[in-house]
């Protein structure tokens, strides 16, 4: 009977410890942007993954790249009084009246990855790597590629977005050092593999098959994918008549480069879930001197590493 009396005060103060620390569980709100890329779904896959991890009760949001969605979901996270509000914006503009909202309801508010153009006194810290690093990478690599003679074709990311503005801007940065490196057409391909595809057919016909272009610049590596499609079916040879540099480092275009169809990626981390929950649950425990901007490294990959960057994703 004893026995039995001391199981079941156990059991209770079991219970009591899972009620507890249920009802201490921290509910993060997170917009995401949408799943316009692989960087992006792999993004979200480990967002959800650590917060499994930390006991975190995530609220995810799928905007699907409109920021009227971003703007809808953030109002809700307010509404169910959650204990921080973590966005990834579509576009840079368009937060001040939202973060205001947040701001008047003491909801933390944390941006990852892209940026807006905000009053920084609106959110707590950005957590993201640093874009126009990634477009110089980029440009110096292709500068050194064509020994400082090239025209290239770029594909831009989402117009408004912050790493279609800031890579646009350190390519440029790094290419003005090189007169006889120029841009000769850009366009939006939206971030995603059909846009990249559809804007490469365009660049194909109206350059008579890629005649004196040296080389295709994207803001990220779904839209070299897409180009590489469309180049094969105009049955040119991607990496090797023209060479392509991007940025994000996933899977596919690690293949494509094993493959001889692609020359360099800059590798954008997607398994950032670590960097932003560490950043979020410090401030809620009390830290509060983060930097606005905790950056997260990125860097350039070529074929030379191509099969061990690879390996390390599990690729
Ligand atoms: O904001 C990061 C960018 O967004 C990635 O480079 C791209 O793949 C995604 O759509």
């Amino acid at each position: 009977m004893r026995g039995a009396n001391r199981f079941g005060g156990l059991l209770a103060a079991a219970v009591m410890v899972v009620v507890a620390s249920a009802a201490s569980a921290q509910t993060i709100g997170f917009s995401q942007v949408g799943s316009e890329s692989d960087w992006r779904t792999a993004f979200s896959a480990d967002m959800k993954a650590e917060a499994q991890k930390r006991g975190i009760n995530l609220k995810f949001s799928d905007a699907q790249q409109k920021e009227e969605n971003q703007l809808k979901a953030v109002r809700s996270f307010i509404a169910q009084g959650v204990d921080a509000i973590v966005i990834a914006p579509v576009v840079v503009t368009g937060w001040d009246q939202v973060l205001k909202e947040a701001q008047t309801a003491k909801i933390p508010v944390f941006i990852a990855d892209r940026a807006v153009q905000s009053d920084p006194s609106l959110f707590v810290a950005r957590i993201a790597a640093d874009f126009n690093l990634e477009g110089r990478l980029a440009g110096a690599w292709l500068a050194q590629a064509s020994k400082g003679q090239c025209n290239v074709v770029e594909l831009q990311g989402t117009v408004g977005s912050a790493p279609a503005i800031e890579r646009k801007k350190g390519f440029e940065s790094v290419i003005a050092l090189f007169p006889d490196i120029k841009i000769v057409k850009s366009q939006s391909g939206d971030f995603t593999t059909t846009g990249g595809k559809e804007v490469m057919e365009s660049f194909i016909k109206s350059t008579d098959g890629l005649k004196g272009i040296c080389a295709v610049w994207a803001h990220n590596d779904n839209m070299i994918l897409g180009a590489i499609q469309a180049m094969k079916e105009a049955g040119l040879h991607p990496g090797k008549d023209v060479l392509l540099v991007s940025v994000d480092g996933v899977p596919d275009i690690f293949k494509a480069m094993l493959a001889g169809e692609d020359n360099a990626s800059v590798e954008l981390k997607s398994d950032i879930g670590q960097y932003i929950y560490d950043v979020v649950q410090g401030y809620l425990k009390g830290k509060h001197d983060y930097p606005k901007w905790v950056v997260i490294p990125s860097d350039l990959h070529t074929p030379a590493d191509a099969a061990a960057v690879l390996a390390r994703k599990g690729g």
